[in-house]
């Protein structure tokens, strides 16, 4: 999933650095937590490597893709997969609100894919209510549905904004596709704000990447989220924001971030801490160094890290620049 901040392209650094801090080259006996998980893509790497996982994210749809993620193994039952796929589409609350065919001014999909959307979110439900599957397979189709419109999404990028026209990636016809299966043990997923979990649980391995700007994911995944809760929200504005107060990060405010980032790192019970932060964000490197020192020995790693701008899809002109990626490194006195 095309996601703002995912650590996909920067796994490696993020694995060469945590094995070179730790020391630890498989997960045998060791728990590691992703507690800004986003795409899931970090926990999912651990997981394959043999670690204990606990993952958390505070927006739901996140929390439903890594409930899948992280704690479905093989082998899952995927039969209901080309039934999901074959569904009729209805008009539900997502072609009621955002395609411009039901008369909602937005454009966030054609109304087919819309429409299938619907079927499919809805025909998950009524077959977890009948008990036609169990929760497993509920949150494998649903991570995989969330994951697979988004490709079809007509937006720039996020879901800030839709387009006036719509692009060549979402003029094609919505087809599911299923998220992998991540072998390894099954971990434990939570939907909290990381300053509330952070006193009830522990571990080895605590690794962190939160917002480092302004941008607040509840604005900018508004439609992903109400695609995985389904709860006809009140919707606002132009772009049909759905009512995200409880969801705002005090990670994406200069005023907040200093106080809630040293209060997760002073009630952190894990040996090791690892925080992905680029050198643009709203902490400054100072900051960042003066809290993590006052807890144990510090040090840091960076990356050169090519960030591609644009998506322009009829002449996608890729802009280039370089920004410097550091994961700061904290080996807390416990
Ligand atoms: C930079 S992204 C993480 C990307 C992720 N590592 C990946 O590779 O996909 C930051 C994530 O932190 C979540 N988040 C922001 N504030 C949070 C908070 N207070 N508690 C828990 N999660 C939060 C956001 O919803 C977002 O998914």
């Amino acid at each position: 999933m095309n996601y703002i901040g995912s650590k996909y392209s920067l796994m490696e650094f993020l694995k060469n650095t945590i094995e070179d801090v730790t020391g630890y080259n498989n997960g045998e006996g060791h728990t590691f937590a992703d507690l800004f998980a986003g795409t899931g893509i970090v926990g999912s790497t651990y997981k394959e490597i043999g670690y204990d996982i606990i993952s958390n994210d505070i927006q739901y749809y996140s929390y439903v893709i890594n409930k899948h993620l992280i704690e479905n193994i093989p082998v899952m039952d995927a039969s209901i997969f080309d039934y999901l796929n074959s569904l009729e589409g209805i008009e539900g609350f997502i072609y009621n609100n955002y395609c411009a065919g039901s008369g909602s001014e937005r454009n966030y999909f054609t109304d087919i894919n819309g429409k299938k959307c619907d079927a499919i979110r809805t025909a998950l439900e009524v077959m977890l209510k009948k008990g036609d599957i169990d929760q497993s397979v509920y949150f494998y189709f649903l991570a995989s549905l969330i994951n697979s419109i988004d490709k079809y999404a007509n937006t720039a990028s996020v879901y800030g904004a839709f387009l006036k026209h719509i692009k060549k990636t979402a003029q094609k016809d919505f087809k599911l596709e299923l998220l992998p299966v991540i072998s390894g043990k099954k971990g434990k997923v939570y939907n909290e704000d990381i300053n509330k979990l952070i006193k009830k649980i522990s571990g080895d391995i605590l690794y962190l990447d939160p917002p480092y700007n302004t941008r607040q994911y509840c604005a900018n995944y508004h439609v992903l989220e109400t695609i995985a809760r389904y709860d006809s929200p009140v919707l606002r504005g132009k772009t049909g924001l759905r009512e995200y107060a409880s969801q705002k990060s005090l990670f994406c405010s200069k005023r907040t971030v200093n106080d809630v980032f040293e209060d997760l790192i002073s009630n952190a019970d894990f040996k090791y801490i690892f925080l992905s932060y680029n050198n643009e964000g709203l902490m400054s490197m100072n900051t960042i160094k003066n809290i993590m020192s006052k807890y144990g020995k510090y040090t840091f790693y960076i990356q050169n890290y090519r960030r591609f701008k644009a998506d322009s899809d009829k002449n996608r002109q890729i802009s280039s620049s370089t920004t410097k990626e550091y994961i700061h490194c904290l080996i807390k006195d416990l």
